[in-house]
């Protein structure tokens, strides 16, 4: 049974989104991982698709994304890192995703990618590297449900933040109000609590978290933390 998307509609900067993301969890406790964000404030699990393709890096793949999603009591926000991610999105969907994201700059026919994903029953994102203009969404930006803002070159966790992703995100934020786009935006690399405020001030609604939640002593402290 597929679980329906659950993405919120009254997001703001008081009450933003939480993805903690499981590329920096103990792969090795992956369950008590999964508890332990169940048992948090954090809303969704972001979970990161590398292929070692579009990124250098390879990190997991479905078995471990039905894994996860026996244990999930929070929609699973997947980030495919892959070519061709046409491919593989209803095998993702059907393993739990329930928000789906693939990048731009691997996607020549990004519309068709777009209304595949929402035939899926699924919400659909799109993620752009550092270096990628917002300007290429014009024509896709009232079709999707979520716009993830790289803000490290994707790839690995624990990077540093890039700071021109302040700017990217107030044009961005621009750009989904002009167009009356209902889009969220997320922010995917190097989030910590000294750069979360500025984020949501400039317009972020779902703030990703790896490694500053994954290496603290108590990881809840940390998302509850950003939450507020
Ligand atoms: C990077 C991934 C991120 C990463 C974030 O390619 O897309 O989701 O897990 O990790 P931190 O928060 O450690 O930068
Ligand atoms: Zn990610």
């Amino acid at each position: 049974m597929l679980k329906s998307p659950t993405i919120k509609n009254k997001v703001n900067h008081m009450n933003p989104i939480i993805a903690p993301s499981i590329l920096a969890a103990d792969f090795a406790n992956l369950e008590r991982e999964i508890k332990m964000i169940n048992e948090s404030e954090a809303d969704w699990i972001h979970v990161d698709i590398m292929d070692g393709v579009f990124v250098p890096n390879i990190s997991m793949g479905l078995p471990v994304v039905e894994a996860v999603n026996r244990h999930a009591k929070k929609p699973l926000d997947v980030h495919l890192m892959i070519v061709q991610p046409e491919r593989y999105v209803e095998v993702f969907r059907k393993a739990g995703a329930e928000i789906i994201s693939v990048h731009l700059e691997a996607c020549p026919h990004l519309h068709r990618n777009i209304q595949q994903i929402k035939s899926l029953g699924a919400k659909a994102g799109v993620a752009l590297n550092p270096h990628t203009s917002i300007n290429q969404l014009e024509n896709v930006i009232a079709d999707i449900d979520l716009v993830v803002v790289m803000s490290v070159n994707p790839g690995f966790g624990a990077q540093k933040f890039i700071e021109n992703t302040y700017r990217k995100v107030s044009d961005l934020k621009e750009l989904i109000i002009k167009s009356g786009s209902k889009s969220l935006i997320e922010i995917d690399g190097g989030v910590n609590q000294q750069n979360s405020k500025a984020l949501l001030k400039a317009g972020a609604d779902v703030l990703v978290a790896g490694n500053f939640v994954f290496s603290a002593p108590d990881p809840k402290a940390m998302i509850k933390g950003l939450k507020s």
